[in-house]
């Protein structure tokens, strides 16, 4: 019998046992899972509906694995509870459905040494519940999920460091308070950090994140957290989400984000930036696909950074007192460009022909700027982009007459007509007005009389 036929008669035996003698959920488990479904929900009575071994016939919403021991005892096989979701989501997920009373108990759910994932959704929604200490959840724990649970309160107690194997931490939706977990800058396996929308705070210019080196996900938005960015974020090699939106983040962005070589979605926006300019070290940042800095009061003109940047096709600077003209390089190199919001600055001159040639282009926001002159896209463009192209409040802009009595471009109706056509720019006029010479290149110095001015 050659090796193969071996391993193949071992699998099958190994198989049969599996079925035959199929491990029982221990007791501690067993009573731990009870309890731990009466604090979600008491209504139901599980003891009854779920007599029999919990692995076996469980509940939505758990999930056990089978494993092998291995040194003394090796063949023994043993069951263990290693996900639980609380929270019911769709007839497809009916997880144990939670009410107004549910609890977190603690205590039972420690009892689970092989759990790997803990989920509640829209749990916490009646009286209010104390966000729990996280230490008791035992060290293989991957995911940590909580998603709308606004009843979920108060600050966050005791240490998370001895989840060491702990890959998602998300909170988001709840009316947690306070600093967050001590300890997470220590948890060194995590990717995803999401605290997205709960009554977080804290200064955080002198966090170091320098050992979170797998992080992916950064995620704080809509919370109270302030501060100067901390230089050591620049460190998050494997970054490729940072999203601080709306909260009172200030100072400036500092030049380590250009080590930030993955980062794909950066989003500032809402935030107290202040005087500081659009950000030079963005123009470093060649992975970035969406940029998000509105709503700050960044001032300064918009800077040519944008050479390196061919991959962006979001790009957000509403609302941050941008002085100056917008320039044509950002339409020549920003050629995936979808979404462009620069509405609500103080922009002036024409609209950059460049703009015109851009294929991609789903919204364009302009609103409420002080451009002048013809817009220089066409029917094509604008009947692609319809009422997202936004260009209102600007009222020296205007628009040919094709373009604006066409069907397609009802809403440029807004916009005044272009008077005429483009003539060079530089008129030359003879002041007896017999013959008019037009020079369009350098203004010559001339004594006898003419009169020399700029059109438009
Ligand atoms: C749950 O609590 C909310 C207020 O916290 C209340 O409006 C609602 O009626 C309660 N629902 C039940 C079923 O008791
Ligand atoms: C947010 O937390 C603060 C304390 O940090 C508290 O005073 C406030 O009531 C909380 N707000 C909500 C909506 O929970
Ligand atoms: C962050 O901590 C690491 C050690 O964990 C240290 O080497 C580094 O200098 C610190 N960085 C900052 C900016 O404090
Ligand atoms: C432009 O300003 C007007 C009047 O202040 C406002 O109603 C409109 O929402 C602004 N446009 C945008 C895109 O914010």
């Amino acid at each position: 019998m050659n090796l193969s036929h071996l391993l193949s008669l071992l699998t099958l035996s190994l198989l049969s046992t599996l079925i035959s003698s199929q491990p029982f959920l221990n007791s501690l488990e067993q009573e731990s899972l009870y309890q731990v479904l009466e604090s979600i929900n008491s209504d139901i009575s599980w003891r009854s509906l779920f007599p029999d071994d919990l692995c076996y016939s469980s509940p939505h919403g758990v999930v056990c694995e089978y494993f092998m021991k291995s040194g003394a005892g090796a063949g023994e096989e043993s069951v263990h509870v290693t996900e639980l979701s609380f929270g019911f989501i769709s007839d497809y997920s009916s997880n144990p459905p939670c009410n107004n009373h549910s609890k977190i108990n603690v205590p039972a759910l420690s009892a689970f040494k092989q759990l790997k994932k803990l989920l509640f959704y829209k749990c916490f929604t009646g009286y209010e519940v104390p966000v729990p200490e996280f230490e008791g959840f035992g060290g293989v724990l991957e995911d940590l999920v909580f998603i709308e649970n606004p009843s979920l309160v108060g600050p966050f107690k005791g240490d998370i460091r001895s989840l060491g194997s702990l890959k998602r931490f998300v909170l988001v939706g709840s009316g947690v308070s306070g600093w967050v977990p001590h300890g997470l800058g220590e948890l060194s396996s995590l990717e995803q950090v999401t605290l997205s929308r709960n009554n977080l705070s804290g200064d955080i210019s002198r966090v170091n994140v320098s050992k979170l080196r797998n992080l992916k996900v950064l995620d704080l938005s809509y919370n109270g957290f302030f501060g100067y960015l901390p230089e050591s974020f620049g460190g998050l090699e494997s970054l490729l989400k940072l999203d601080l939106s709306y909260n009172e983040f200030s100072g400036e962005v500092p030049e380590s984000f250009k080590g930030l070589k993955k980062l794909e979605f950066l989003d500032l926006s809402y935030n107290k930036f202040f005087n500081c300019g659009v950000p030079l070290v963005l123009g470093e940042m060649s992975s970035l696909k969406e940029v998000y800095l509105s709503g700050n009061d960044l001032r300064g003109e918009i800077p040519e950074i944008w050479e390196n940047l061919g991959g962006i096709s979001g790009l957000g600077l509403s609302r941050n007192g941008l002085v100056g003209n917008i320039p044509g390089s950002m339409g020549l190199f920003l050629k995936n460009l979808c979404y462009l919001g620069l509405d609500n600055n103080k922009l002036e001159g024409s609209v950059p022909s460049e703009f015109g040639t851009l294929q991609l282009v789903s919204e364009f926001n302009l609103e409420n700027n002080s451009l002048s002159g013809k817009i220089p896209f066409d029917a094509k463009f604008v009947s692609k982009v319809g009422k997202k192209l936004k260009l209102k409040g600007n009222s020296q802009l205007c628009v040919e007459e094709e373009l604006r009595d066409g069907s397609f471009g009802d809403h440029l109706k807004h916009l005044k007509l272009c008077k005429k056509p483009d003539v060079p720019r530089l008129v030359l006029l003879h002041d007896s007005g017999s013959s008019v010479v037009l020079v369009s290149g350098v203004a010559m110095a001339v004594s006898w009389g003419l009169i020399l001015f700029l059109v438009r």
